[in-house]
């Protein structure tokens, strides 16, 4: 008691010495800076003295003499061990995939009645507002990458509701490269770096394409102008999956949850977006922090597609497939609420780095996807942020839901209050914590059945019917210039699926291909096509011995 008032005294003490008023200078800097630039001198605006008493990690405060290890018996000096060692142990690892990104908090309010639809209580009530945190990012990036590389972007949200963390992981196209789970280590081993020259390979990213042609569509959205978006703010986000929900009159419903952005979307043509990476590779996260400083915040709309089961029942294309979109006049779209967000972190490791989403985090009324890919995501989100920020993940502040009555217990901090004196089993009878029932839980079960088969109209459509004139064409451009760095083989692979997908495409990138390459013109890309059938492309096991 009587040092802590000591203490306080020092510090009003020395901080008098740096009492200092704001002068003309500086609100010209502040004039000509952006927040993100100005973020210390925002601190010190509102810190005009040091914010305490310089203390080792267990809270010993350091003499100043101690600053200082020249000429001392430095290991003798606890604060310059404690400084040190802990130091060499600031690091966790990075995200396997999404390693690059931002956070930020804000809200989400509903804005429409939907309680036919879904009983969830986070949906339901105009005028409720829930507290959101979001987290943006790149998805082959390392930590400290480039924001503007050609590749999907993420965003994920956190919606801290009464009934528990529902958590909404999207990306920013509509459709997914592959729709076997299986695939996941070798997809993003592909789009990664090269396991011996430590770089991103065009070649396994085209072999990958080439041998998986399903993917083919998402590929076409990331060579389209979506592939580099103007900024996260500029984009709209998409969880691709179909999820079950339910009203309260145990009904289900069929949905796609899409995050439509209010600013516009908006994308960069590779030139610009080259340009711009070279003055700042964090360019979105700059301009995410700045829009929420100057009090621009960045909203989007969340809407659902929705199919009743009926509707589900009666249509020709299986609407779980996460290679494709929903035919048009199939479904209907409604409103359900507005995200917003309004607050930067205040720290970049406890939120963005440390926070874990995961799709399987859901609330009553969403029991969520049937697909086996969704199903295999529900344990590898879990599985990673174990590895990576340990078993109590869900206890760390950023991933705490509002209530949490568990029966685990210990493990690596932090544990919290690790349910204190509670019994440790289930069932007992002793008032541990108990289970609920809901009357309204839909009885019947579904199981969906997934073909192996490649459709590549889906591609196609995206191609000829969703592009505009222009954006095909910086498709083909963009698509020219990651193919002239690989084999002859691989390109003509490239070509062969391009053209199953469209024929217009596979000729034109031929084209270009060969223009840029000045070599001898590749033969018509026709020739390349062995069999299609009804316009679906076939392959099973054998075939990708073929060559
Ligand atoms: C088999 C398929 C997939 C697997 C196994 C998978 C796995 C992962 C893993 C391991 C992470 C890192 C999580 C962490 O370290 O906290 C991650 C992050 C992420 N994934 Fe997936 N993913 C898959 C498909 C998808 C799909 C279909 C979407 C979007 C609809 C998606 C969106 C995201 C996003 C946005 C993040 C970043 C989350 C964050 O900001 O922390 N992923 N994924
Ligand atoms: C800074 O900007 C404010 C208004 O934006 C202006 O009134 C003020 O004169 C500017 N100060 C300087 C030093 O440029
Ligand atoms: C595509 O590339 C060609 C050849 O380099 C160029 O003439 C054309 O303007 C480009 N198109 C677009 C839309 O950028």
């Amino acid at each position: 008691m009587k040092s802590s008032i000591i203490l306080h005294w020092l510090l009003i003490v020395i901080g008098s010495k740096y009492v200092r008023t704001i002068d003309y200078e500086l609100y010209e800097y502040f004039n000509r800076t952006d927040p993100a630039t100005r973020q210390l001198c925002d601190f010190e605006e509102q810190h005009p003295i040091p914010i305490g008493i310089l203390t080792t990690s267990s809270g010993k405060p350091v003499d100043i003499r101690e600053t200082i290890s020249l000429n001392s018996d430095a290991f003798s000096n606890q604060y310059h061990i404690d400084l040190l060692t802990h130091a060499n142990a600031e690091r966790i690892p990075e995200r396997v995939v999404h390693a690059k990104g931002t956070a930020a908090f804000g809200y989400f309010e509903v804005t429409n009645d939907v309680s036919q639809y879904i009983k969830s209580d986070v949906f339901n009530g105009i005028g409720k507002i829930t507290p959101t945190a979001v987290r943006f990012s790149t998805v082959n990036q390392n930590l400290g990458g480039n924001d503007l590389a050609r590749e999907t972007k993420g965003m994920a949200v956190k919606f801290y509701t009464k009934e528990g963390n529902l958590d909404f992981v999207a990306l920013n196209f509509p459709v997914f490269f592959f729709k076997d789970p299986v695939k996941f280590p070798f997809f993003f081993h592909a789009l990664k770096r090269n396991p011996k020259t430590n770089l991103f390979d065009l070649s396994m990213r085209w072999d990958f394409c080439t041998k998986n042609p399903e993917s083919i569509h998402a590929f076409l959205w990331l060579y389209s102008d979506y592939g580099i978006p103007n900024g996260y703010t500029k984009m709209d986000a998409f969880l691709i999956h179909t999820y079950e929900i339910n009203n309260k009159y145990g009904d289900k419903y069929f949905v796609k949850f899409n995050f439509r952005t209010e600013q516009g979307v908006e994308n960069l043509p590779s030139d610009e977006a080259e340009a711009i990476a070279a003055r700042d590779p964090d360019y979105f996260n700059r301009n995410l922090y700045n829009a929420i400083e100057n009090k621009m915040y960045p909203a989007w709309t969340l809407e659902m597609d929705v199919m009743s089961f009926v509707d589900i029942r009666n249509i020709d294309y299986n609407p779980f497939e996460i290679t494709r979109l929903w035919k048009m006049g199939t479904y209907h779209t409604i409103t359900i609420g507005r995200l917003v967000l309004d607050r930067n972190p205040d720290n970049f490791f406890r939120v963005s780095e440390m926070s874990a989403f995961n799709p399987g985090n859901l609330v009553p009324g969403i029991p969520g996807p049937m697909d086996n890919l969704f199903k295999s995501r529900r344990s590898s989100y879990r599985d990673t942020q174990v590895y990576r920020l340990g078993v109590n993940h869900n206890r760390i502040e950023v991933n705490t839901p509002l209530y949490w009555k568990v029966y685990d217990r210990d493990g690596k901090p932090p544990v919290r209050d690790n349910m204190m004196d509670a019994p440790n089993y289930y069932p007992n009878s002793f008032n541990g914590p108990v289970p609920y029932v809901d009357p309204s839980r839909p009885k019947e079960r579904y199981t969906i059945l997934e073909a192996n088969a490649v459709d590549l109209d889906h591609a196609a459509d995206f191609y000829n019917n969703y592009l505009q004139r222009d954006q095909r064409e910086r498709l083909v451009n963009n698509t020219v210039k990651s193919l002239v760095p690989v084999s002859p083989d691989l390109q003509r692979k490239a070509i062969r699926l391009l053209t199953l997908t469209d024929i217009n495409l596979g000729i034109q990138v031929s084209e270009m291909l060969h223009d840029a390459m000045q070599m001898s013109p590749i033969p018509d890309p026709r020739v390349l096509i062995v069999s299609r059938q009804k316009n679906n492309y076939y392959y099973d096991s054998s075939s990708q011995l073929v060559k």
